[in-house]
């Protein structure tokens, strides 16, 4: 059976399923989106996920195309059609089609949705969370909304790109005072050499990353001391332990910041550890 995805409320084979030339997402990159981890069928995080959609669609003043609960369903049978146990759930909203001009359409448009889900192999994944991945850093050059889940995401497609001709997994963005911001695709988090785990704030033009704060919520449960402060690459190189997070990646440890081996080179054993306490609680409330 072939991979199906939904379009503007259809159900289509996957080769066959597009979009109008001139839908605005396609254009202007005005459009958002969310990426769900799945499990056993069911999605990861959901309510952060649907939190973040709402946010973003509302910074852009883009309605909620139906609502959680007719979205949910749509998720799930799309989930469903593609047989997807374990895999990755993908939804893009975008303002709608409308002839090209800068501006927003004068008369409404219904908004555009795409969903698209993939099957993922847990064990070949999980070979690579143990092998831990590199970083290289790249200077930020980003817009001042990070923290809407656009699809205006060529900085970072060329910074993903620039790590993977390094033999990289992640890029970097390093801000103008010498700070991470965060990852092409995911959070950065350090162990510091006092052993206190660090991720930047918020307030900083980042994502507010789901996996992030779902993890932030073991580190309380865990009695884990963490600290949202930004860190340099300097003192990512001189950690006890460097990791990412994502819905993609989950928790995934960093052996190495630009060709510099972060403590002995290997995954380190909180970010190992923070990994199977995540994907625990992930998939215990999975839904
Ligand atoms: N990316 N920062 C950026 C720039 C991201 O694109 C992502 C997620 C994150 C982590 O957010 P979350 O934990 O909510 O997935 C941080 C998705 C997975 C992607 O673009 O594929």
């Amino acid at each position: 059976m072939g991979r199906i995805a939904y379009v503007n409320g259809a159900y289509v084979p996957h080769g066959e399923a597009s979009v109008h030339v001139e839908d605005r997402g396609y254009q202007f990159a005005d459009a958002v989106y969310e990426v769900w981890s799945v499990f056993a069928g069911k999605l990861a995080d959901p309510e952060g996920h649907f939190v973040r959609l709402e946010r973003s669609l509302s910074e852009l003043r883009i309605d909620m195309p139906m609502s959680r609960a007719a979205l949910t369903i749509v998720l799930k049978e799309t989930l469903r059609r593609n047989r997807v146990s374990d895999g990755i759930l993908y939804l893009q909203v975008s303002r709608g089609v409308a002839p090209r001009d800068h501006a927003f359409p004068t008369e409404p448009v219904a908004p555009g949705v795409v969903i698209t889900a993939k099957s993922v192999d847990r064990a070949q994944l999980e070979a690579k969370a143990a092998r831990g991945v590199a970083v290289i850093t790249v200077p930020e050059n980003r817009w001042g909304r990070c923290d809407i889940k656009t699809v205006g995401l060529l900085p970072n497609a060329l910074a993903k790109q620039a790590a993977r001709e390094k033999g990289a997994g992640e890029a970097w963005f390093v801000d103008e005072l010498g700070f991470v911001t965060e990852g092409a695709s995911t959070n950065a988090w350090i162990v510091d050499a006092d052993g206190t785990l660090r991720t930047r704030d918020t307030n900083a033009n980042i994502l507010r990353g789901v996996t992030r704060n779902t993890l932030m919520g073991i580190l309380r449960d865990e009695g884990l001391k963490f600290e949202e402060r930004p860190f340099t690459p300097d003192e990512a190189k001189r950690a006890k332990e460097v990791f990412i997070t994502a819905a993609t990646a989950m928790v995934t440890p960093v052996t190495s910041v630009d060709g510099h081996k972060v403590g002995d080179g290997a995954a380190g054993p909180v970010a190992s550890r923070l990994r199977r306490l995540y994907i625990e609680r992930a998939r215990a409330a999975a839904i």
